[in-house]
């Protein structure tokens, strides 16, 4: 049994307000303005790859991966992940990325990209991508834009082109078959 205080579960339609009000304290309100936002607007985020890590009724930390397509190909987008400034550097976001990560392996996901801090999505064996070859809408640092490959060969090799989202009420879109302007 493990010995930690907190649990992770699938978040819940009523947890909503609560990991809103995380990503708001844990981001500001600039987080509207990054590249990763324009691919959520208007698009939810992906059924049953939203985690929370709890501790009874109180949520302690988030995850949650948006659908994209890059060219043709499907992905996720990680994020946001965030975790109560008081209760950092306890493993909680490590934790719930590795959760997440094997249940979108499990579920067939090929790929997860996401735009952050390298030395510490490296924990979870995301890596820097080759600059230009996937490209966020809007102004990103290269440096920034990570990815990881859930297949048996190494999909970050092959990943190429514009990040964007997919069609969501189109069956065969919402698998990066076709993508939104
Ligand atoms: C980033 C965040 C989710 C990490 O959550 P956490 O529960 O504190 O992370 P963990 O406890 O699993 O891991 C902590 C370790 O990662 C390191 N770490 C945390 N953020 C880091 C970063 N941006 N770059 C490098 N290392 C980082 C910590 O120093 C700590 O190192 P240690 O184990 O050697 O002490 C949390 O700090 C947070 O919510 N930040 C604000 C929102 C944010 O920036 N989200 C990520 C977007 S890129």
């Amino acid at each position: 049994m493990s010995d930690q205080p907190w649990q992770i579960r699938p978040e819940r339609a009523n947890d909503a307000p609560r990991v809103e009000h995380l990503n708001a304290i844990s981001f500001g309100p600039g987080r509207y303005a990054k590249s990763a936002y324009r691919l959520r607007e208007g698009v939810d985020p992906v059924p049953g790859l939203s985690f929370v890590a709890v501790d009874g009724e109180d949520i302690l930390g988030s995850i949650r991966f948006w659908p994209v397509a890059i060219g043709m190909e499907r992905s996720l987008l990680l994020g946001p992940l965030a975790v109560k400034p008081e209760l950092r550097s306890r493993g909680i976001g490590i934790a719930l990325m590795k959760h997440a990560v094997e249940t979108a392996r499990a579920e067939g996901y090929p790929s997860i990209i996401l735009i952050g801090d390298e030395p510490y999505y490296v924990r979870v064996g995301f890596a820097r991508l080759a600059p230009g070859r996937v490209r966020f809408p809007g102004p990103v640092d290269q440096a920034r834009v990570l990815g990881l490959s859930l297949a048996q060969h190494n999909v970050m090799l092959t990943l190429k082109g514009e990040v964007r989202r997919p069609h969501v009420d189109h069956p065969v879109c919402a698998c990066g078959a076709d993508v939104a302007r």
